[in-house]
């Protein structure tokens, strides 16, 4: 069995749901509490096993190839003044076992163009790919939990997600039948279809384990919905020989690809935060009860 070692990080998106926050930062490194959204993507990959996380970027992404980079001298001056505990925080961004690869998507031509890019790196090997700006909430984390059903079933695996009718346009969408519960065999997955075309309601949240076979596929991909090369495309035409799986995880997800979903992921994480949380409780309270006397 190929064990699974590598994950995909596809970062080159121009984040326009968000402007202007993301016209000279990427969306990616909005901060939900006190760490970015790729950090949080990262460390679930590293909870999974991986060791190489391969960043696919684009323009004025460059604070993420910092983000993971050795700082010297914020790292010099915390240990000069003693600034322990921010030093830690600093220098720990990662384990010392993983290592980061950067390639450069020159244009933006679509999250299966993205993933394509990896491909020198990956090879033959199956990878994990995670799209930050989904976040996931749980015990287990979501991509461990997908590691758990490859290493049984040696297969692609998609994350699913049951979601409110009126959204299903808005992601790629799976149709299947049931294995047991919270897994499918799935036999469709169409990019963002209007609601009266989709196969379910079930959609793919941006975490994937896919086999290697979908490079090929990816290489001959045209482009799809929105005009881009989507990577549910070349996952549909994959699935006709090589079997694909859809997991229901356990825990919950914030779309921080969306305002209200980001405020939500804040007010969420904020309230669990071990230093934080009891006072930002207070805190939260204080203001709905003054929006209620308004
Ligand atoms: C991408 C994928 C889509 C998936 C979604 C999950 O869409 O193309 O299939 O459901 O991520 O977040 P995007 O959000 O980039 O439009």
């Amino acid at each position: 069995m190929t064990e699974l070692r590598t994950a995909v990080f596809p970062v080159a998106g121009l984040g326009t749901r968000f402007l202007p926050a993301t016209k000279a930062n990427p969306k990616e490194m909005l901060p939900v509490v006190d760490k970015p959204l790729i950090q949080y993507a990262a460390e679930e990959a590293v909870s999974a096993g991986i060791e190489t996380l391969v960043f696919v970027y684009g323009r004025n992404k460059g604070s993420i190839v910092d983000h993971f980079d050795k700082a010297y001298e914020l790292e010099t001056e915390l240990h000069n003044k003693g600034k322990q505990e921010m030093l830690a925080a600093v220098k720990n961004v990662l384990p010392s076992h993983v290592s980061c690869v950067f390639i450069r998507q020159a244009e933006a031509l679509g999250l299966g163009h993205a993933v394509l890019c990896a491909r020198p790196v990956i090879g033959n090997e199956p990878f994990a790919v995670l799209l930050a700006d989904d976040l996931v909430l749980s015990e287990q984390s979501c991509l461990s939990q997908m590691a758990d059903v490859y290493n049984y079933h040696h297969c692609s695996v998609l994350g699913i997600e049951n979601v409110a009718e009126d959204q299903v346009s808005s992601y790629g969408v799976i149709g299947g039948t049931s294995l047991k519960s919270g897994l499918w065999e799935l036999d469709q997955i169409v990019e963002k279809p209007p609601i009266d075309q989709a196969p379910s309601t079930k959609a793919v949240i941006g975490r994937y384990i896919l086999s290697h076979e979908i490079f090929a596929h990816l290489a001959n991909q045209g482009k799809g919905a929105g005009g881009e090369i989507q990577l549910t495309d070349a996952i549909a035409k994959m699935m006709k020989s090589k079997r694909v799986l859809g997991y229901e995880f356990e825990g919950r997800r914030f779309d921080c690809g969306s305002k209200l979903g980001y405020l939500q992921a804040q007010l969420a994480y904020g309230l669990q935060h071990p230093d934080l949380g009891a006072d930002f409780a207070e805190i939260a309270r204080d203001e709905l009860s003054k929006l209620s006397t308004q």
